[in-house]
């Protein structure tokens, strides 16, 4: 089972754990740069995606094609009944309402806005975007505390897109394919820059290792299926 990096936290910034941990995430990291070209999985675009919706994109990283291909994970796997989606850092929420807006599935969107990237500004334009939207669950927690006490059944989608490391893509994978059921997609951001080199490493890991099945692959999101 891989560490949650943000349990690391709780010891002191001395602590022999917290160094070893945080020396070996960054050797990780150095060898997954040097490793870039090795790790990158083939492209795959799928024809004819779905329309996007009004979407303000300067609250979000993610781009139109993406988010077509995000609304065309969510089409294919409508019909898994009982399930939720989860989008794992939600930043300003301008995918979780694209995504809500979609579907009547619950979307639980997972993001603690304690820095790390979310702001309490962040979280302002968080609920603005949300409000309104009767599907949309927010569980203000890291990755790994929200998983703890899971209790929203089986996840059909879970979009990663929180920290762009390795330790923290390879735990968030890791720890949510364990609520994914069969046929789930899961879709991880920021999979093909130089500076998120250990996010496409992770990727790459959970590909090989969970023999998951390349389901589309534009520029910098990826996309696999259990
Ligand atoms: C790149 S932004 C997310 C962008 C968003 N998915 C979108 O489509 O616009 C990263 C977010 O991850 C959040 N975050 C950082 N660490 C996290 C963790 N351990 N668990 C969940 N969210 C986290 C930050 O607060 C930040 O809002």
């Amino acid at each position: 089972m891989t560490t949650d990096p943000f349990s690391i936290k709780r010891y002191s910034k001395l602590h022999p754990i917290r160094l070893a941990f945080n020396a070996r995430a960054r050797l990780i990291e150095q060898e997954a740069k040097w490793n870039f070209k090795n790790y990158a999985l083939s492209e795959k675009i799928i024809p004819n995606l779905p329309h996007v919706p009004h979407v303000d994109w300067s609250n979000t990283a993610v781009t139109p094609l993406q988010m077509q291909n995000l609304l065309y994970a969510l089409s294919i796997t409508e019909h898994l009944n009982d399930t939720v989606i989860v989008e794992v850092g939600c930043y300003r929420g301008a995918t979780t309402k694209c995504l809500a807006s979609a579907t009547s599935r619950k979307i639980i969107a997972v993001d603690p806005f304690i820095g790390y990237g979310g702001s309490d500004k962040d979280y302002e334009f968080f609920s603005n975007n949300i409000s309104g939207l009767s599907n949309v669950v927010h569980e203000r927690k890291t990755s790994g505390e929200a998983i703890k006490n899971w209790n929203y059944g089986s996840v059909s989608l879970i979009f990663i897109d929180a920290l762009h490391d390795y330790v923290n893509t390879a735990f968030d994978i890791e720890a949510w394919s364990r609520v994914t059921t069969k046929g789930a997609v899961l879709a991880m951001h920021d999979t093909d820059q130089i500076c998120f080199a250990g996010t496409r490493k992770a990727v790459y890991d959970a590909y090989k290792s969970m023999e998951l099945e390349l389901l589309a692959h534009p520029n910098n999101l990826t996309l696999l299926r259990k």
